[in-house]
């Protein structure tokens, strides 16, 4: 497995292999890979010949007071990980490799990225939609990978690929969780022993919310409000939003029908998290 810097570098590569014939799977990371993202390669690499992973903590989708630079990087651990289980690249470059001087160039979608994680972090989907896009054009991929723990990135993407037309076929991947419940992210890492106890109120509200589904309850109001109520026996829980939306347009609804995203940004102290399940009737 090789790691390289430059979009050059990925350029040659990825262009002898399609020469050779063979298909290309992206899994796009910020790094600080878990099983998560572990789960997301060997989806890859059983569906692509070959498989690029990119290793890039994406400076344009962090606000401003947002945790840009304390974001966790450990690229040796990382691309040991990506080499057993099988990807054949890593793509690791520095920020001026990918926004030169007087870059200037967003992808800004409208509607999906206003909603949920979007109204408290207004610049977050203009960044990833725009490194998302570079991504795809630096290594044109066949198909690429994202967990379903971040709905709203996967939805947009997706409407990302339709509207501008990527010959990519997006795939989702289900959430990875701990054994005690806490879905899998880099962020986990920020939690002290106390609050990585009381994030287990995240998936225990998942839990009563897919419950209430479960036992023939429609209103969406309602179980997103037994959800909250539950969040809110945490003391060192704070909710951003719990919100249901349909899982395809990111706006809000009243009833459970069709299909339905029921999703949650909880502070846990400092640390932001985010959860959510998928209805579909
Ligand atoms: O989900 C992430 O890790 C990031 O948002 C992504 C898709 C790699 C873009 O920077």
């Amino acid at each position: 497995m090789k790691v390289v810097k430059t979009i050059s570098e990925v350029r040659a590569q990825v262009k002898d292999w399609k020469k050779a014939g063979l298909s290309v799977g992206l899994v796009p990371t910020m790094g600080y890979l878990h099983e998560g993202h572990k789960s997301l390669i060997e989806r890859a690499c059983q569906e692509n010949d070959k498989v690029v992973v990119s290793i890039f903590v994406n400076p344009t989708q962090f606000g401003p007071n947002e945790d840009f630079a304390a974001y966790p990087r450990d690229l040796e651990r990382d691309a040991a990980l990506c080499e057993s289980v099988g990807a054949a690249l890593v793509f690791h470059p520095e920020p001026e490799e990918m926004y030169g001087e007087g870059f200037h160039t967003y992808v800004n979608m409208e509607v999906l990225s206003e909603t949920l994680c979007g109204k408290t972090r207004p610049i977050h989907f203009r960044g990833v939609c725009t490194v998302v896009s570079k991504l795809f054009h630096i290594v044109t991929p066949d198909r690429a990978y994202f967990g379903q723990k971040d709905a709203q990135q996967l939805a947009i993407i997706k409407r990302m690929v339709r509207d501008l037309n990527f010959d990519i076929e997006i795939v989702g991947c289900p959430i990875v969780r701990e054994p005690d419940g806490l879905a899998k992210s880099s962020r986990n890492t920020y939690l002290s022993p106390e609050e990585r106890k009381a994030a287990l109120i995240l998936s225990q509200a998942i839990h009563l919310g897919q419950e209430l589904t479960q036992n023939g309850e429609t209103d969406a109001e309602k179980i997103v409000q037994e959800m909250k109520n539950l969040i809110e026996t945490e003391p060192l829980a704070k909710i951003d939003y719990v919100q249901a939306v349909d899982a395809v347009s990111m706006q809000p609804v009243s009833k459970m029908e069709g299909a339905v995203l029921v999703a949650m940004a909880v502070y846990i102290g400092k640390t932001r998290l985010i959860d959510n399940f998928i209805y579909e009737s």
